[in-house]
């Protein structure tokens, strides 16, 4: 069996181009579009190839989007001030803070200061609580279990009823992908197991996953033989093992032993290529959603 490959970079463009004509929308009914701020902190070359990122798929869907960067040694409480200053700007719909910040700024102090209506981000306990609850309350997912979710959904994965095996508990990744799955609803209504670094038989339970979903951020975890044979593997991972000479760039691998599994899994996600270019995707799609909440108000 050769794996069908869910292609992120194929899904994010069917989503961008539905977001386009949302965006279209939005501007025809309520005379201006979603808005989106992304601040940045410092000169991390990392944080800034991300926010570049994001600033562009931005400006190319036609956002009001402004580049709010900061210099390192700004203080806490001017940067509260700023995100004081967003909270009350009604052309802004969407609050990014890209992390990580700099050690003498409490970064948990700053993220539950932006209005969780405008939390893009989905970071806010509010936002956690409420994806909890699930159902209409949880008005935005966080980006990268979103992603997931959307890969998921977009292959014709069976959810309902499926065994779901989650490999990692993290904030961002593990621990609401498995709350997601498990909720009732579309893409979702799924028997949910979450794995990690005590459990006693890895293998044994990711053997039994119809939905093998790993973020455990080790290279080549996951064995071809712990894989059930037909299934879906979403790999998160993006581990750098080395520099290509030739083009100096880094050489990524998942945390699935991606060749070996294509002869097992029915459908899998490459690395990189898979999950990665969805997450900003769904940061994009949250904004579109916050700016309809904000604007129908
Ligand atoms: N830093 C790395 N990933 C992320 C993300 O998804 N959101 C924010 N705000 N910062 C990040």
């Amino acid at each position: 069996m050769t794996a069908e490959i869910i292609s992120g970079t194929e899904i994010r463009k069917e989503i961008l181009a539905e977001l386009e004509v949302e965006v279209k929308e939005i501007k025809e009914k309520y005379g201006k579009p979603p808005g989106l701020v992304t601040i940045l902190v410092g000169s991390s070359p990392a944080s800034i190839s991300y926010v570049t990122l994001k600033v562009k798929t931005a400006i190319s869907l036609g956002f009001h989007e402004i580049q709010d960067d900061q210099p390192e040694d700004i203080s806490e409480a001017d940067l509260l001030a700023l995100i004081e200053k967003y909270n009350n700007d009604d052309d802004i719909h969407g609050i990014l803070v890209q992390l990580p910040l700099p050690k003498h700024i409490d970064d948990k102090k700053i993220l539950n200061a932006i209005n969780p209506d405008k939390d893009v981000d989905a970071f806010h306990p509010v936002n956690v609580g409420r994806l909890m609850i699930g159902g209409e309350e949880a008005i935005f997912a966080p980006c990268t279990p979103a992603g997931i979710q959307e890969m998921i959904v977009r292959s014709g994965t069976e959810t309902s009823g499926a065994e779901v095996v989650v490999v990692g508990r993290s904030n961002i990744v593990g621990k609401p992908i498995a709350i997601m799955m498990a909720q009732k609803g579309v893409g979702a209504n799924s028997t949910v197991t979450i794995v990690h670094t005590r459990t006693k038989d890895l293998a044994a339970h990711c053997k039994r996953a119809d939905i093998l979903i790993v973020a455990a951020g080790v290279p080549n975890l996951v064995k071809p033989e712990w894989i059930k044979p037909g299934s879906t593997v979403i790999d998160v991972g993006v581990n750098r093992v080395g520099m290509n000479e030739k083009t100096g760039k880094a050489i990524l691998r998942g945390d699935v032993d991606y060749d070996e599994a294509c002869k097992i899994a029915g459908k899998i996600t490459p690395v990189p290529g898979g999950v990665g270019p969805m997450t900003i995707t769904m940061l994009m799609k949250n904004t579109v959603k916050s700016a309809r909440m904000h604007l129908s108000k």
